[in-house]
């Protein structure tokens, strides 16, 4: 698959099969998210990942759609803030920026091994911490259901490139 093709392969997917995951599969995903880019190399990040029944029920709770309890993984993406880097000029805190990066390197190289996966920031961030998952000092910022897919592609709609390129 060349980048492109990756790129409209990559879709949120929301409807998961029971398929157990290839542990090979995980630890490409792993070390793909490890080598991600981050500002001044700060890596200002923390990935869990969360399969046992009895945590996965938890993070359920924090996002209320059927559709996330099909998936056997969900990977927790944490930031952390103080440890990101700061824009001098302005202080700009760019820990939302790094952790993206590496969510999407997550999300592609997820894609690239045939699973299933979805962004998800409309969780309940509060009581995610409250579940005891989240260590000291990182901050909940996206949560990533992992699993063999069971949904169809579907054609992208975006913009326009005229809208898109100035
Ligand atoms: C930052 C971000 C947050 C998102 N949060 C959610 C979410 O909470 N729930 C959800 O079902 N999809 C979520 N999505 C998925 C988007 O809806 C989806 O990427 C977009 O509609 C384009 O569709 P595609 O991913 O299938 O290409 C999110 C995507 C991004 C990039």
């Amino acid at each position: 698959m060349d980048f492109k093709d990756l790129c409209l392969a990559r879709q949120s997917c929301r409807q998961y099969s029971g398929e157990p995951v290839p542990q090979e599969k995980l630890d490409y995903i792993r070390e793909c998210v490890r080598l991600a880019p981050s500002a001044v190399n700060k890596q200002p990040w923390r990935f869990l990942l969360i399969d046992k029944k009895e945590q996965l029920e938890k993070i359920y709770d924090c996002y209320n759609r059927d559709w996330i309890r099909t998936a056997p993984i969900v990977v927790i993406c944490l930031k952390n803030e103080a440890e990101a880097w700061k824009r001098g000029c302005d202080g700009h805190n760019h820990a939302d920026i790094d952790i993206a990066i590496a969510t999407e390197h997550l999300c592609l190289a997820a894609t690239e091994q045939g699973l299933g996966n979805c962004w998800v920031c409309n969780f309940d961030v509060d009581r995610l911490v409250s579940t005891g998952l989240i260590p000291e000092g990182f901050t909940p910022a996206v949560l990533v259901p992992l699993g063999m897919p069971a949904d169809e592609p579907r054609p992208k709609t975006r913009k326009p490139m005229n809208e898109v390129w100035g």
